[in-house]
């Protein structure tokens, strides 16, 4: 069985040796940065795991795996550009460092790089893998839509929340454990089953980012702090705080996102001392808990012997309470 560290390597070494058409060069320095500057890799690396489940042999889902870690990149090229976000694993966005246009055009670009790797499946599951991606990709954006909808909505429930996250952000890793068990040659009941698996994993994970936003360590997030509140996100802990507050506290969290003009400092501050009134970190905590361990009874009920399934589950846990 490969390591995650192995994997990653693996993943490392193939995006090194991505091809690129070199006509217009400036094109390409956005992506070869934040392709080269970190990232967990932890699509691909889930992709490489779940065909490693099924399969001693993982070549054939190194370079479609790939393509999925160059997919996440693109949508945080653009993801940056609406979220104004100017730090992105403790680096410049690349809106930031050089412009709008060319974060577009090259945020653009990956998601055909990506197109490029999965058509570099074997063939005899080419079509269903990239229908899996394909599928994920229209939801992700679909996703993103919401997410941009929602920070002017005054109140978001509990299910949409949820919904919107599943979308923006759980389907991808369900779809890499699926493509990746798919190139494994798993059946269709495994391939619905390591689905299920990574939405629950995808959605603890984005609970969780909600969470480091506020209380993580900005060198090891190596994103700023407090950038959901300050653009109006509608996190798991606002749309939980609003569910909880009293009628007081919800009058000074709805004044707080109805600023027009603010400093972000003080508006963060004042979010965060009304999260931590209603014990917010903790129901957090605890829902993006429950995730993981129906990830993990997913995973008791594939039918493939417990040794295999050691890597996926410890990613699975390493999700909660990481850092970054
Ligand atoms: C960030 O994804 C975007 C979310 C879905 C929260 P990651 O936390 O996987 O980002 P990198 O690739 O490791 O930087
Ligand atoms: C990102 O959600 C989801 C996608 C990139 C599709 P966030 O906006 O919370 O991600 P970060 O925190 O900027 O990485
Ligand atoms: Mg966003
Ligand atoms: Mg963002
Ligand atoms: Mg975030």
């Amino acid at each position: 069985m490969y390591t995650q560290a192995e994997l990653k390597k693996l993943v490392n070494k193939a995006i090194l040796n991505l091809s690129y058409n070199e006509e217009a060069e400036k094109l390409n320095d956005p992506v070869k940065y934040i392709l080269s500057i970190g990232g967990k890799r932890l699509r691909p690396v889930l992709a490489l795991m779940a065909c490693n489940l099924f399969n001693d042999k993982i070549d054939d889902a190194v370079i479609p795996a790939t393509g999925l870690e160059v997919f996440h990149n693109f949508t945080l090229v653009h993801d940056d550009i609406m979220d104004h976000a100017p730090v992105r694993r403790n680096l410049p966005t690349v809106h930031s460092k050089w412009n709008l246009n060319q974060a577009v055009l090259s945020g653009d670009v990956m998601a055909f790089i990506a197109n490029e790797c999965f058509l570099q499946t074997p063939a005899h599951c080419m079509s269903k893998v990239f229908r899996v991606f394909n599928k994920a990709a229209i939801e992700v954006c679909v996703g993103q839509q919401l997410d941009i909808d929602f920070e002017k909505a005054a109140i978001v429930s509990h299910e949409e929340y949820l919904r919107m996250i599943e979308l923006k952000t759980a389907v991808l890793l369900a779809a890499s454990a699926k493509i990746g068990a798919i190139i494994g040659g798993c059946d269709d009941r495994e391939a619905d089953l390591l689905y299920e698996f990574g939405r629950n994993l995808g959605l603890a994970f984005q609970i969780q980012d909600d969470l480091l936003d506020i209380y993580g360590d900005v060198k090891v997030f190596g994103k700023i702090l407090g950038g959901d509140i300050i653009s109006n996100k509608k996190t798991y802990l606002l749309v939980k705080a609003l569910e909880i507050a009293s009628v007081e506290q919800a009058k000074q969290l709805h004044k707080q996102f109805a600023l027009k003009e603010f400093d972000p400092e003080i508006k963060v501050k004042t979010v965060v001392e009304l999260y931590n009134q209603m014990n917010i970190k903790n129901i957090s905590e605890n829902l993006a808990n429950n995730y993981i361990n129906t990830a993990f009874s997913l995973l008791d009920n594939l039918g493939v012997i417990n040794e295999r399934k050691t890597e996926l589950a410890d990613i699975a846990s390493s999700l909660i309470g990481r850092d970054n």
